[in-house]
């Protein structure tokens, strides 16, 4: 009887500090904690993975014109690649998965800005890339469109170029969370999921057998034991290995590149916790896996050389390429 009672009032204070905090409730698209500059703070957990400091799908400030409906289709191909654009994810990564919150959290490849960093020099392409091309590179590699590509064929229709539809969108979506940072501005939050140099570990010290126990302790109740991933609330990691991750012409194929990816923004639950180290084992075994060939890695690095983490690629001689 007394604990009914106190069950009743509990519920009724709750129900006058919820009427309270709705009398305060923030403007839109605030949330309950303070954001870094545009972005999700890095230490945030799985709990803020649905959080974008900018949503199109929410946002009033866009009308119905076609740029305001492609950016909202941008956002979500984003979101969810595999099912907002089939023809160009033969497998099931969506770039959210790399670059989360929408490519709106710091230290998780965050891609505010981002519109007016470009046209670059790009290493691999050997030449000056505007943000589609770069875009038509994540779909190829990150996304393996090109195991669009059936064995030996050479049609080259079926894969993503600056001006698929698929491609505008997203850089619609990237523009639109570019704006209010200016062309060719420093952003601070760029570049930083790169692993000090001074840090960086021999490739030929690391050990793929150590990253797999950290593996197995740290990674394996999202990630699964087989890397393809298991559904965690309402979210599910894309797979990290095997025919339907991203293809071995990939950045992530890089050691450095996915240890500075993981370093900062897994495990899931306590992003940061991880050591430098750590990091570049986990890379080490994660890219010890097999993954989609990408089919033109003869076109890369033509000009600069092979990064030399680049481990899918075949040796080349200073001779040959
Ligand atoms: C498997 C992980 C992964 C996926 C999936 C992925 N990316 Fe990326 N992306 C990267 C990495 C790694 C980089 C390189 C970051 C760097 O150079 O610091 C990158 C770079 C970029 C850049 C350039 C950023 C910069 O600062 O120069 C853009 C734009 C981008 N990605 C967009 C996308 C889009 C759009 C998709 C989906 C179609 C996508 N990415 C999917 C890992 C991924
Ligand atoms: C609490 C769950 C959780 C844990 C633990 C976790 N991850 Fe993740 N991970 C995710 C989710 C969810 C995503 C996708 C995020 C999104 O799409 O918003 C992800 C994405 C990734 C990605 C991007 C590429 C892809 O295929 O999705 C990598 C790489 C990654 N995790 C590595 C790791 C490693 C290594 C560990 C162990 C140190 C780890 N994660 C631990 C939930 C987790």
């Amino acid at each position: 009887m007394r604990f009914q009672h106190i069950s009743v009032l509990a519920a009724l204070l709750l129900t006058v500090a919820t009427l309270a905090c709705q009398g305060r409730e923030p403007a839109k698209n605030a949330f309950r904690y303070k954001l870094s500059g545009p972005l999700i703070p890095a230490k945030m957990t799985m709990v803020t993975a649905w959080d974008f400091p900018k949503n199109p799908l929410t946002d009033d400030t866009l009308d119905t014109s076609k740029l305001s409906s492609n950016v909202r289709l941008g956002f979500e191909i984003f979101t969810d690649t595999p099912r907002s654009a089939p023809a160009f994810v033969p497998g099931k990564i969506s770039c959210n998965n790399c670059h989360l919150n929408g490519g709106q959290r710091e230290r998780a490849l965050p891609l505010v800005g981002i519109a007016g960093q470009f046209p670059e020099y790009n290493r691999r392409a050997g030449r000056l890339i505007s943000l589609n091309d770069r875009i038509v590179d994540c779909f190829l590699r990150s996304q393996n469109a090109t195991g669009r590509l059936t064995d030996g064929s050479t049609d080259q229709s079926v894969l993503p170029t600056p001006t698929s539809k698929e491609v505008l969108a997203v850089s619609a979506y990237l523009a639109w969370i570019s704006r209010g940072t200016g062309m060719g501005a420093t952003l601070a939050w760029r570049g930083q999921n790169a692993i000090p140099n001074d840090k960086l570990i021999p490739l030929a010290s690391l050990d793929r057998a150590k990253g797999e126990a950290i593996y197995t302790e740290r990674c394996t109740n999202c990630h699964g034991a087989d890397g393809q991933g298991v559904t965690v609330g309402d979210k599910r990691p894309g797979p990290l290995w095997g025919n339907d991750s991203w293809n071995d012409g990939a950045r992530a194929g890089r050691i450095y590149t996915l240890a500075g990816i993981i370093r900062w923004s897994m495990p899931y639950l306590d992003p940061g916790s991880l050591t430098d180290e750590d990091a570049q084992q986990l890379a080490a075994f994660i890219d010890s896996k097999p993954r989609p060939a990408y089919p033109f890695k003869d076109r890369d690095y033509l000009v600069d050389p092979l990064p030399p983490d680049s481990v899918y690629y075949p040796p080349r001689t200073a001779a040959g390429k």
